[in-house]
Order: C-alpha cells, then structure tokens, then sequence
C-alpha cells in the first residue's frame, strides 16, 4: 500500500522558483510513490487575507493552473480546495481542547510570523486574530483528516508539523488510538534567494521570478539581477559566490556550473554572456511549464473538473476519517 502525503499550499499569489524549488519540485517527484493530496488552502489564506476575500478567490484558479503547469499531475494527485471540505473545520474546533494558549504562542513559526506582523502593523494586539494564532491546529486538522503520513514541506514549516504530531499524541491519549502521527518530508532546497540577493523571494518583496513569466520578463529580470559588485570589466576575475547569476545558474544549469565558476574566477566570462546563458537555461526549465499552461488555458473546463473531482475524493476521505473521530470521541449521535 502506498503511504499517505498531505500537504497545502496557500492562494495568494503566482507560484514562483521558491515555491517550486522550495515544495512543489519535491510534490512532482514524490506524487509517483505516494498516494499525495495537495491542498489549495484557502481558509488558511483567509487567516491572514481575511479583509481581502477576492484575492483568495481568484488566486484559487490560478494557484491549480499553476501547480498542474509545474508538473503535479491529476492522475497521480488529488488537488482540493480546503473550504470545500467542512469536516477540516469540525476537527479544528475539536483540535482546539488539546492546545494551550501558551503552546500557541510558543510556536516559532507563529512567533515569527507575529513578530513580522508586529513590525508591519505596531499594535500586536489589532493584528494577531485568534484564528491567525491558532492555524496550527488547522493545519493539524488538515493533515489529519486525510491520514497524512508524510507531509512534505519546507524548513519553515517544521514547528507546525510537529505541533500536529503533538495533538495526534495527546488525542490518541485521550480518546484512544485514532489518528496517525504524521513526519516530515523535507524538500532538498530550502529556502530560494530573491533577485535582489534577499533571502527569501516573495511577491511582496517583488523580487520573484514567477514559473509563467515570457521569454521578456525573464531577460529583463536576469538582465538585471545582481552580480559580483567588484567586477567592473568583462575580464575582471569575480567571485560567483556573491551573484545572484551564478545563485540561479545553480538552479537550472547544473551541468555546466564547473565551467561557469572557474571562468568566472578567473576573469575568462562576461557577466553579459553569462546572463544571457542563464536566460537561455532559463527559458529551457520553464519551457514544459508554459507548454502544459498553454494547454490548460486552453481547456479551463478540464481545470475545473480536476478541482472539482478532486475535491469530492478528498471530501469522501474526509469524511470516513471523521466518522471514527466522532466514534472515538463519543459523539457520534448517527450511528
Ligand atoms: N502553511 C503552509 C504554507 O504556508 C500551507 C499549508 C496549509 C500546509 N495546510 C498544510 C502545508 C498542510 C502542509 C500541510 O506554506
Ligand atoms: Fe556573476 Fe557570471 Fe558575472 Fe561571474 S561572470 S559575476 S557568475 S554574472
């Protein structure tokens, strides 16, 4: 039998290298050997978007076109919408008993993520909602519900895997054997650098190269991509480790890093013509994405039915999962 993954990702945006070098890269390849469900997670987006219920909407749609265009394939993988799936929201009021108020706080991805809020907002106390601090125990819910063995994810998110791993413990405690305790999957990159050289690329930050950008948006942005600030001349020697050419070149042209670094090093490379290979590398990875979003685009009908099939198979699993939770729980009055 295969095992079980679960993972989710939130809609709010278009996917982009650090989505895909960071989780979904991992998804493609893993979907072959697991049973994987992927969740278009809206009500986690909403957690933080709640003011902004149209962005989650129409990134819903493109967040799917998104993942197929990368490579996740309905065949082998069940794409759901969260909302759709009542009974992820019922565990989490459940959920809610078995998690102090302090734990929640104690979360690092939650303290993180408060603390950039913080520093966005200044009052914590008009910022933080209470469904912001307590989407750990709606992503447990998520996991859960589906009998996530595995869950795939980036480094960040550890802390909210093992705070489901900790609520799996104490219920199967409380209420007896139910729920399966979940580990992670960690993806190979962890975190993608932005095209400014920050450390994490994100669409706020606007220094994302986004998996359905032509062929001119990513000359344009590779064009301008910071290189070594030393190398003033075409043959000045230069040091890769500081260029965010080089950092990408890592990404997609694997099989000619060697000569990329040494010519560089030595000052036998211009940074024009190195740009232009990874232009050219560039377009070569994204190339099979924009062929299979083509098709999709062409076909929206064919996107909708994936959603909608999948989200009925996951609602049927859902369900199964809920009906032994209540038996455990004793609170199932149906039967
Ligand atoms: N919190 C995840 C993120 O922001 C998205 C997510 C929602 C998720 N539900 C999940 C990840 C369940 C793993 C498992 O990227
Ligand atoms: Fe970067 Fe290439 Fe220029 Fe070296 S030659 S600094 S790797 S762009």
């Amino acid at each position: 039998m295969k095992k079980n993954i679960l993972t989710g990702i939130r809609p709010t945006g278009k996917l982009h290298l650090g989505h895909y070098f960071g989780a979904v890269e991992n998804w493609v390849k893993l979907q072959s050997e697991y049973n994987t469900f992927v969740e278009i997670a809206d009500v986690q987006a909403l957690t933080d978007n709640f003011n902004e219920p149209t962005k989650v909407r129409n990134n819903v749609k493109e967040l799917t076109l998104g993942l197929l265009s990368a490579g996740i394939d309905p065949e082998k993988t069940t794409i759901f919408i969260q909302s759709m799936i009542p009974e992820i929201a019922e565990l989490t009021v459940f959920y809610g008993n078995l998690v102090t108020m302090s734990r929640l706080y104690r979360n690092p991805t939650v303290k993180t993520e408060i603390a950039q809020k913080k520093a966005l907002f200044g009052n914590e106390g008009q910022s933080v909602t209470y469904g912001f601090v307590g989407y750990p125990i709606s992503q447990a819910a998520d996991i859960t519900i589906f009998e996530g063995q595995c869950v795939p994810v980036g480094e960040d998110q550890l802390p909210l895997i093992e705070q489901a791993r900790e609520i799996v413990r104490k219920f199967n405690t409380i209420y007896g054997p139910t729920l399966i305790e979940p580990e992670p999957l960690l993806s190979e990159h962890k975190r993608i650098k932005g095209l400014d050289g920050n450390e994490k690329m994100g669409k706020s930050l606007g220094n994302t190269i986004n998996l359905d950008d032509t062929k001119e948006e990513i000359s344009a942005k590779i064009m301008n991509a910071i290189t070594d600030p030393d190398k003033i001349r075409k043959d000045d020697p230069a040091n890769p480790h500081v260029c965010m050419v080089y950092y990408y070149h890592k990404l997609v042209n694997k099989d000619n890093l060697e000569t990329v670094c040494s010519e560089c090093t030595k000052g036998e490379r211009g940074c024009v013509s190195c740009k232009k290979e990874l232009i050219e590398k560039m377009n070569e990875f994204l190339e099979p994405m924009r062929e299979r979003r083509q098709y999709y685009e062409q076909h929206p009908e064919i996107v909708d039915q994936i959603l909608s099939e999948g989200t009925k198979c996951a609602r049927e699993r859902a369900k199964s999962t809920m009906k032994r939770i209540k038996e455990s729980m004793k609170i199932n009055y149906n039967n």
